[in-house]
C-alpha cells in the first residue's frame, strides 16, 4: 500500500510551531458547521463466488433529526464478524471467535442511535478532527489564536476533547461498501467544513475499513485540508475479551510497545515532558494484567486518571510508512488476542475509567467502571500546543494519511 507518511512528516518537520512570534490575532468566531447533506445510497455488494466473506446493507435507525442511519455488517473469511454504521462509523458489533472457535460481541456499544447521542462516551466511533485533548480549547497557528469550544472538564479544567461536541464521531458520513475476493469493507467519507467546531480549513475525509481474511481489521486515515489546521484521527473501540458488559478488562493481560509514556496534569493535558515508564506501573513492554497495578496508591498519574487514561509513546515507531507494533491484549480465559499495530508515533490506553453502570448496553446489560479498555492510535495529546511533541499541523492541500490494523486471533 502506497503510504505518504514518511513524507508527511518530513514535511512538518520545516513548520513553525504553536507559539508563533508574530503579534497574535483573533481568529473569527467559530462558524456554525453546516449539516452534511446526507445522501442515502444503498449500494449493494456483488458477494465474490465462492467466498465466506460478504458485506450486507440494512436499516439501522434514525437519528434525532430524522436522519437515515444504515449499518454494513462486515462477515470476514476468516470468522470476524463487524457491524458498521455511517452514524460515526461507529463499530456498533464486533464478534470475535475464542479459542474454542465461539463467537461473542467483545465491543460496547448500543443498538439505537438514541444511546450513542445521549450518554455515549465514543464507542466504536471515527474521532477528528483531533483525537484526544486540547488544553483550554485553544491553539495558535501563525500568530492566529483558534478558540475551540471547550467540552469536557476533567479536574474541573476545561478542553476540547475528540474534535469538539459535534466531532466526527457525530457526523453521518457518505458509505460505500465493497467486497475484493475475501476482503470486504466500506469506505467512509465527509466534508468539514471551515470552522467546523472552531477549526480553520474546510478538511475532506475519507476513512477505509477493511476486513481480511486474516482476521485483520485495517482502518486507513486520509484527509485534505484547505487551509494550515492540527488533525490526528483515531478510533475509539471499547474492547471486553470477556465479552459485551461481561465483567471488567481487568484480567486482561496488556503489552504496549512503549518505553516512554506523556504524563499529564489534573487536567489530563499532557505536562509537555516524555518520561520513562520503567519501574511504573505505566511499563507494560512485558505483559501484564491490567488490573495488577491499576490502583497503585501514590501514583500520581494513576490518581489523575483514576486509572489508565494515558498517552503512550512506541519505542519504535513507524518507519517509511511501515506499520510498527504498538499494543497486544491477550484473555486467558477465552484465548482471544489481538495486536495493534500501527503508523503513528503514540497510542492512547484508556482503561475505561469513566464508564458506570448509567450507561446500559445491547443486552440490557448495565456497564461497569473499567468494563471496556480503548487503545486508541494518535499523535500525542494537546500536541498544537506542545512545541517538542511531533507536529500535527497539516498544511492547506497537504495529504494527510495514516493506518491502523487491530489484528485478532487466538492463543
Ligand atoms: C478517552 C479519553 C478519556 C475519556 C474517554 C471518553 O479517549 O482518554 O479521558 O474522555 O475518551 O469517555
Amino acid at each position: 500500500m502506497k503510504n505518504i507518511y514518511g513524507a508527511l512528516c518530513c514535511g512538518l518537520a520545516l513548520f513553525t510551531f504553536g507559539c508563533a512570534t508574530a503579534p497574535e490575532t483573533e481568529a473569527p468566531a467559530p462558524a456554525e458547521a453546516p449539516e452534511t447533506p446526507v445522501v442515502q445510497e444503498v449500494q449493494e455488494v456483488q458477494p465474490a463466488p465462492n467466498s465466506k466473506a460478504s458485506v450486507t446493507t440494512k436499516f439501522f435507525a434514525k437519528n434525532k433529526l430524522g436522519q437515515t442511519v444504515m449499518q454494513y455488517t462486515l462477515k470476514g473469511a476468516g470468522g470476524v464478524v463487524m457491524d458498521v454504521i455511517n452514524y460515526g462509523g461507529k463499530v456498533v458489533r464486533l464478534y470475535l471467535p475464542d479459542k474454542n472457535g465461539e463467537s461473542k460481541d467483545c465491543t460496547l456499544g448500543f443498538n439505537d442511535v438514541a444511546g450513542y447521542e445521549t450518554v455515549d462516551p465514543y464507542f466504536g466511533s471515527i474521532i477528528g478532527r483531533y483525537g484526544n485533548r486540547i488544553a483550554n480549547g485553544l491553539f495558535v497557528i501563525d500568530g492566529v489564536t483558534y478558540r475551540l469550544p471547550t467540552n469536557n472538564e476533567p479536574g474541573g479544567i476545561p478542553c476540547c476533547l475528540h474534535g469538539g461536541a459535534a466531532g466526527w464521531d457525530t457526523k453521518i458520513w457518505n458509505a460505500q461498501p465493497f467486497q475484493n475476493g475475501d476482503t470486504v469493507g466500506v469506505v467512509f467519507t465527509t466534508t468539514s467544513p471551515d470552522g467546523d467546531q472552531g477549526f480553520p480549513g474546510k478538511v475532506e475525509a475519507k476513512v477505509t475499513y477493511t476486513l481480511t481474511p486474516e482476521n485483520v481489521w485495517r482502518i486507513e486515515y486520509e484527509a485534505v485540508p484547505d487551509k494550515k489546521t492540527p488533525i490526528n484521527l483515531t478510533q475509539h473501540i471499547y474492547f471486553n475479551f470477556n465479552g459485551e458488559a461481561e465483567g471488567t478488562i481487568l484480567d486482561h493481560e496488556l503489552t504496549l510497545c512503549c518505553d516512554k509514556m506523556t504524563p499529564v496534569d489534573a487536567g489530563l493535558i499532557p505536562t509537555g515532558e516524555i518520561t520513562p515508564v520503567a519501574g511504573t506501573p505505566f511499563d507494560f513492554t512485558t505483559p501484564h494484567k491490567i488490573g495488577e497495578r491499576v490502583d497503585t496508591k501514590g501514583d500520581k498519574q494513576l490518581e489523575y486518571g483514576n486509572g489508565y487514561d494515558h498517552n503512550f509513546v512506541l519505542t519504535n515507531p513507524s518507519k517509511n510508512g511501515e506499520l510498527a507494533q504498538a499494543a497486544a491484549l491477550y484473555d486467558e480465559k477465552s484465548g482471544r488476542y489481538m495486536e495493534v499495530w500501527t503508523t503513528e508515533p503514540g497510542i492512547q490506553f484508556y482503561c475505561g475509567n469513566f464508564l458506570t453502570d448509567k450507561m446500559v448496553g445491547k443486552q440490557g446489560k448495565a456497564y461497569q467502571f473499567r468494563g471496556g479498555l480503548a487503545l486508541e492510535t494518535q499523535h500525542y495529546p494537546d500536541s498544537p500546543n506542545q512545541p517538542n511533541f511531533p507536529s500535527t499541523i497539516v498544511e492547506p492541500g497537504q495529504v494527510y494519511k495514516t493506518t491502523t490494523e487491530y489484528r485478532f486471533g487466538t492463543k
